[in-house]
């Protein structure tokens, strides 16, 4: 068998990571979230000042890009790698709500786009690589052998985001994560520097209705196809 890139994109909370860690764990493939990428950069411009609900200085953020060093540690525990921000894991901290609203107003920046897209292309060039986010088919991989696009309706999404985040323990309400994922979705959808469309040749998979099972399943047939 051959080694492969897979590509998965979609919008907020439609169980991209899920799937994507599944397959590289069956796949012994390594798995990257991007966008737990953007959140880190996102953690750093708030604890820096950059940026905050009614602000952002995107021009001192972009200046001090040079001293933002991300990496991922797999952690043996939990079986999936953790986000690192300049040395400290900020796992926790990045999926935080506060984050998630200024995440997409950060990911709109083209130099900030562009150093992370350059760390991705880095991470992926010996292939054998699961990817998601919203541009991995389109910018990151173009050539990816294998895309995948996924949906599901606003309500299965921020029912999944509401769980997760009440089952860590962090005060939310559901209509707060809903407007989130909403938002999060027009501003990723609608900006000019790759913005968030299904590829040509990605194949769309709605899985509101599909169990986890089912979704894997047809995954690994078109995986192993192209293996
Ligand atoms: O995947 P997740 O929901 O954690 O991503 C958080 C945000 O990061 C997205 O809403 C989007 O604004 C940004 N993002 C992006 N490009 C990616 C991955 C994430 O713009 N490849």
């Amino acid at each position: 068998t051959k080694k492969i890139t897979i590509a998965i994109d979609g919008f907020s909370s439609t169980g991209k990571s899920t799937i994507a860690k599944q397959l590289a764990k069956e796949l012994s493939y390594i798995y990257v979230d991007t966008g737990a990428m953007y959140r880190a950069v996102t953690l750093y411009a708030m604890q820096h000042g950059y940026i905050s609900e009614n602000h952002f200085n995107s021009e001192d953020l972009v200046a001090d890009l040079p001293n933002i060093s991300l990496s991922f540690t797999f952690n043996e525990k939990l079986g999936f790698a953790e986000m690192f921000l300049n040395g400290t894991n900020v796992e926790k901290e990045i999926r935080s709500i506060e984050v998630s609203k200024l995440v997409s107003k950060v990911a709109e920046v083209s130099e900030i786009r562009k150093k992370l897209v350059r760390e991705q292309q880095e991470m992926g060039k010996n292939k054998g690589i699961v990817m998601d986010g919203r541009d991995i088919g389109t910018v990151v991989f173009p050539n990816a052998e294998l895309k995948l696009f996924m949906t599901a309706s606003a309500d299965k999404r921020a029912t999944r985001r509401y769980k997760e985040l009440i089952d860590r323990g962090d005060k939310v309400n559901y209509e707060e994560i809903l407007q989130n994922v909403q938002e999060r979705d027009r501003i990723d959808s609608t900006r000019e520097d790759s913005p968030l469309v299904m590829a040509d040749d990605a194949i769309e998979f709605d899985n509101s209705d599909m169990g986890l099972k089912e979704q894997f399943e047809r995954i690994m047939s078109l995986v192993n196809a192209r293996i």
